[in-house]
């Protein structure tokens, strides 16, 4: 069956796939088919070899402005737990693959909190973050208070989360929300650059290392250290690391296969 509300290029670039999230008429707004189609094709990609960076965009008006809220605007709070839309972001956070994240335009509560899901963020200047549910009478749901705080700390999550004020794409980054930002034409190509750049490392070392980094949002220090060390103890068991540091030794560029 092939996806309605997204568009999945295994091949987009060399060992690089591009999801696009396409409902453009409602700025991508995450309804649950949707998120579960992106579930899915997540769940494939990783599961594929020559796949190595899953670049995840919009269009340039949008990231995405949200869950869908004309979805969720009649539902009761059993509905909501029965439904548990949520879960599937599980799924979505186990990929072990980087997600580059390209964003332009809104990205807005779940559009903000997907984007935060992501590895990397490459944004437009007219990118724009904010979870704005409080505006709604809700609160955010799918991580933006913990993502953002981690990333921009408490004050201005606080103010984003407590106001529903959007950040431009500069402040975003100089907040460390998000990577760089370059002119609107250019997003796309920059979050492809950058993930042609990750794509000719070695994939088990690029999923060992994204684990690691990633524990260290939710253990301790020394557990994390310990974590890390087990996973570069690890690697020596691949292939990957004999060419990596051949080529070193050999003045060459190393040739990585992901064994
Ligand atoms: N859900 C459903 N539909 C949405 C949507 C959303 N989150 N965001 C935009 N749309 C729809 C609009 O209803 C509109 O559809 P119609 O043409 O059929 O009326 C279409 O997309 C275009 O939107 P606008 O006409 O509003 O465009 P605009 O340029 O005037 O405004 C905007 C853009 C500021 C993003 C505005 O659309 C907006 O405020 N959207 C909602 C943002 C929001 O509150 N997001 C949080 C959702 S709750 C959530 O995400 C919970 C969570 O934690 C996961």
């Amino acid at each position: 069956m092939h996806p309605e509300f997204i568009i999945v290029k295994k091949d987009a670039q060399p060992h690089v796939a591009h999801i696009q999230l396409n409902r453009p008429k409602e700025l991508n707004a995450l309804n649950l088919q949707l998120m579960g189609e992106l579930r899915d094709a997540l769940k494939e990609l990783d599961a594929d070899d020559s796949t190595r960076v899953i670049v995840l965009s919009g269009n340039d008006k949008a990231f995405a402005a949200g869950a869908d809220i004309k979805q969720m605007a009649g539902k009761t709070a059993i509905d909501m737990y029965n439904i548990d839309q949520f879960s599937t972001w599980d799924t979505i956070k186990k990929t072990k693959k980087p997600i580059i994240g390209a964003v332009s335009g809104f990205a807005l509560g779940g559009g903000c909190e997907l984007a935060m899901l992501c590895d990397m963020i490459v944004a437009s200047e007219t990118a724009k973050f904010g979870q704005p549910e409080i505006k709604i009478g809700v609160m955010p749901g799918a991580g933006g208070t913990q993502r953002l705080t981690r990333a921009v700390g408490k004050a201005l999550a606080m103010e984003m989360v407590l106001t529903g004020k959007f950040i431009s794409a500069r402040e975003a980054q100089q907040a460390g929300l998000i990577n760089r930002v370059v002119p609107v034409e250019l997003f796309l190509e920059e979050a492809f650059r950058l993930a042609a750049e990750v794509a000719q490392m070695s994939p088990l070392a690029v999923k060992m290392a994204k684990e690691a980094v990633l524990k260290s949002f939710d253990t301790t220090l020394e557990e994390g250290l310990h974590f890390e060390r087990k996973n570069f103890y690890l690697l020596f068991a691949s292939e990957d690391q004999t060419e990596g540091m051949q080529a070193f030794v050999e003045k060459r560029a190393p040739v990585f296969k992901g064994r």
